[in-house]
């Protein structure tokens, strides 16, 4: 009688050859099944996506319930600008940052700081100040402000948009460019000393198309800080895309050529006017682009709901105002899945 052959020595077979999983392996459908939320979906890849946040909106069941379920990382939308943080020279108030930060970090959340220093949301009293005062007050704001959150902070857009639009490439006049060039990589000395874990990013917009003058301008300026050992870590392309400036054909490109000079790069403050399909498909253009490049590290929507937007009229965000997602938050969750599978 030929011997019947045990059930376990035919699995066991089967298993060595690789035509059934081993013990205990998740199912395959379990591997392959797409990620149900936007962190999730971009953790697949070994990236993030973050989102801007209003602190006064956490205690909005519907906002907050969106921010914890769908987003790994928070950005403070103004509360950690020059005019929250330092109201007074010499008076730090770091509440409403805090706020933002500690419901970031009890959810195990990570924290992009935005902006240490920027042309824009000053205080008052900065704009009495003049060289050498001004410069010392500057670069005291940065030290307290990032000392503040030593290891509490992912990433610092240490200084903001620090270049004028339009085809020269120039330095956008500020009361900070004219305490000196050096103003910027004084910054990211400070910033270094005062919070050495934190990666220290430049962030500007308009420089997601690879030949405009802005772009190569501060592609030129973060190389020069490279090979003169200036720390910087990222560049944050801000990614505000409309109608009239649209997603770029050429934005993996510029991606590729920033990361090409040792830096992360990330889409700091995606959000792209629209609706329906056609924004979907934007946003899939977006999100494809930093996919095809290892060193894009992550993606922050700018808000949660189109209502709370900086420029809600154009409806540029991934939820509605009743907090429902959109065709466009299905084509991210699409891409970030897909760019899982890459
Ligand atoms: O908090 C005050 C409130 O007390 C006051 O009643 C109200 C009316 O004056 O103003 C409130 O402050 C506003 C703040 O947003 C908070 O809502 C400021 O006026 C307003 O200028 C500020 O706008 C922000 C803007 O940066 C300037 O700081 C936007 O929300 C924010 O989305 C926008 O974000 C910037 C990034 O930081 C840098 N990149 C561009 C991006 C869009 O401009």
């Amino acid at each position: 009688m030929r011997k019947l052959l045990s059930a376990s020595l035919i699995t066991a077979s089967l298993t060595t050859v690789g035509l059934l999983p081993p013990a205990g392996a998740a199912s395959a459908t379990t591997l392959t099944s797409p990620a149900t939320t936007l962190a999730a979906a971009a953790e697949r890849s070994g990236r993030y996506f973050g989102v801007a946040v209003q602190g006064y909106k956490l205690s909005d069941p519907t906002y907050a319930g969106i921010l914890d379920r769908e987003f790994a990382v928070v950005t403070p939308e103004n509360e950690l600008k020059l005019d929250a943080t330092e109201p007074v020279q010499g008076r730090f108030t770091f509440a409403p940052a805090d706020r933002v930060v500690d419901h970031a970090v009890r959810l195990g959340k990570r924290v992009r700081g935005q902006t240490l220093l920027w042309h824009s949301a000053q205080p008052s009293w900065l704009a009495s100040l003049r060289g050498a005062a001004l410069r010392q007050a500057m670069l005291n704001h940065v030290t307290q402000v990032a000392a503040h959150y030593r290891g509490r902070i992912q990433a610092w857009d240490v200084v903001g948009e620090v270049f004028a639009d339009g085809p020269t490439g120039a330095r956008r006049d500020s009361n900070f460019q004219r305490t000196g060039d050096d103003w910027i990589e004084a910054a990211f000395r400070a910033a270094r000393a005062a919070d050495p874990g934190a990666k220290l990013c430049y962030n500007d917009y308009n420089i997601e198309n690879w030949v405009h003058a802005k772009t190569q301008a501060v592609h030129r300026m973060v190389r020069d800080f490279r090979a003169r050992g200036v720390p910087i870590d990222c560049v944050g392309l801000q990614s505000h895309f409309t109608a009239n400036h649209p997603v770029p054909a050429d934005f993996a490109t510029t991606i590729r050529n920033f990361a090409a000079l040792g830096v992360d790069v990330q889409l700091s403050e995606l959000d792209i006017e629209g609706s329906g399909a056609t924004q979907a498909e934007n946003y899939r253009r977006a999100v494809t682009a930093c996919l095809a490049v290892d060193r894009c590290t992550g993606i922050t929507v700018w808000g949660v709901r189109d209502s709370d937007s900086w420029r809600a009229s154009g409806t540029p965000l991934l939820f509605d105002p009743t907090g429902a997602p959109k065709p466009a938050y299905t084509a991210v969750l699409d891409s970030l899945n897909g760019g899982a599978c890459r």
